[in-house]
């Protein structure tokens, strides 16, 4: 502050405003190499691609703050301006201005539609009206997506008891980290029925970096079985394999045809009856009828 005054005396309006902005640059890289170099409050924070996170800086006294600067370290390990407030304008880069939204009354920054690339590290510098040093809070944000629920497709399980080439695959994509395709066998272990294996394949989007991911296996259809695979915690629908339904229903079927064909069978003779007595016996059906009741 003592060589700002001195230059307030001494210099032109003009120039003292210049060499204040220099001053407040020079405060700034002063501040920025304090808090690398003090122990800052750190948070872990995780997000979901697609989601949004939440970074509040950890401050003693909120209200007390002027300015914040949220930055964040890059790939060369620079700090860049991410967002912030001041009571001036503050440029914004095209990649954060519609995808941060800064709280001034909490001291905080909301980062929208993460991808894989927010990953890193962020700091909250802040600055307070009275020049009180100020608690730096630094956030490590891990950025992980969700994978698609599971599909299970099914080749060749058939009813035969030597349906030896019952392919089952699992396939699910969009997720980050890869993950494994695990199997799951309803009240069984299903290493028992396992023939073959594939290799688990893994494939990346280039531009989103996310993963697919698809496993075929093979099994002995001894028995029926319910299966479900599951990637990255994410488990498919349960499929029903290796079932005897269907020669069950073929005879299930078989038993109702029988039953309905007999039955109109009795109908037809018992109309064919009744016509038959109704045109020889006319006028003592209802007498008989009376009679049988
Ligand atoms: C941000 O949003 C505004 C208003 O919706 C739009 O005009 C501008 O082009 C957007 N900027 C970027 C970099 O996407
Ligand atoms: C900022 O945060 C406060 C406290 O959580 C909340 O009440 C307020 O609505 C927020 N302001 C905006 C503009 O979101
Ligand atoms: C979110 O970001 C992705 C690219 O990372 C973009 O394709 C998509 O349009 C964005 N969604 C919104 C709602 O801005
Ligand atoms: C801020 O830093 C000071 C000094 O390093 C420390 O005493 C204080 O507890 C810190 N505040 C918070 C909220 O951690
Ligand atoms: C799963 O199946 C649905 C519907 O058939 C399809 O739209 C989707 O792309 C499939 N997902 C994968 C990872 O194969
Ligand atoms: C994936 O799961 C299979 C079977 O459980 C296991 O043998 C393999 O080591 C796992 N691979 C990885 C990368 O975890
Ligand atoms: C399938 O299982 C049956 C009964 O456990 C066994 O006898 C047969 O050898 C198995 N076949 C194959 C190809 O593993
Ligand atoms: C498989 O699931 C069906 C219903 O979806 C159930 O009726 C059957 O008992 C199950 N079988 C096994 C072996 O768990």
């Amino acid at each position: 502050m003592r060589t700002r005054a001195r230059h307030r005396l001494s210099l032109s309006v003009s120039v003292d405003m210049w060499r204040g902005y220099l001053f407040l640059f020079a405060l700034f890289a002063a501040l920025q190499l304090i808090s690398s170099e003090e122990n800052p409050i750190v948070r872990y924070v995780h997000g979901i691609v697609g989601k949004s996170v939440h970074m509040r800086c950890v401050l003693d006294h909120p209200h007390s703050i002027e300015r914040v600067y949220f930055q964040k370290k890059n790939g060369s390990g620079t700090e860049i301006f991410v967002n912030g407030f001041y009571n001036r304008w503050l440029d914004v880069s095209p990649m954060y201005i519609n995808r941060t939204i800064i709280n001034k009354t909490e001291v905080s920054m909301e980062l929208l539609n993460l991808s894989l690339d927010d990953e890193g590290e962020y700091s909250c510098i802040p600055f307070s009206y009275n020049a009180n040093p100020t608690n730096t809070t630094k956030f490590y944000l891990t950025v992980t997506a969700t994978y698609s629920i599971p599909n299970i497709s099914v080749q060749g399980c058939g009813i035969d008891s030597g349906a030896y080439n019952c392919v089952i695959t699992c396939s699910s994509s969009g997720g980050f980290p890869q993950s494994n395709v695990t199997w799951h066998m309803a009240g069984g272990n299903m290493r028992s029925l396992l023939r073959d294996e594939g290799e688990l394949e893994l494939a990346q989007d280039k531009q989103s970096r996310l993963w697919s991911v698809f496993k075929y296996v093979s099994l002995n259809c001894t028995q029926q079985v319910n299966i479900t695979c599951s990637v990255g915690g994410v488990v498919s629908q349960a499929v029903s394999l290796c079932t005897p339904v269907n020669s069950i229903d073929i005879t299930a079927v078989a038993c109702i045809v029988l039953l309905l064909v007999s039955f109109i069978i009795i109908i037809i003779i018992g109309i064919k009856c009744r016509t038959t007595t109704n045109r020889t016996e006319d006028p003592t059906t209802d007498a008989e009828l009376a009679t049988l009741k």
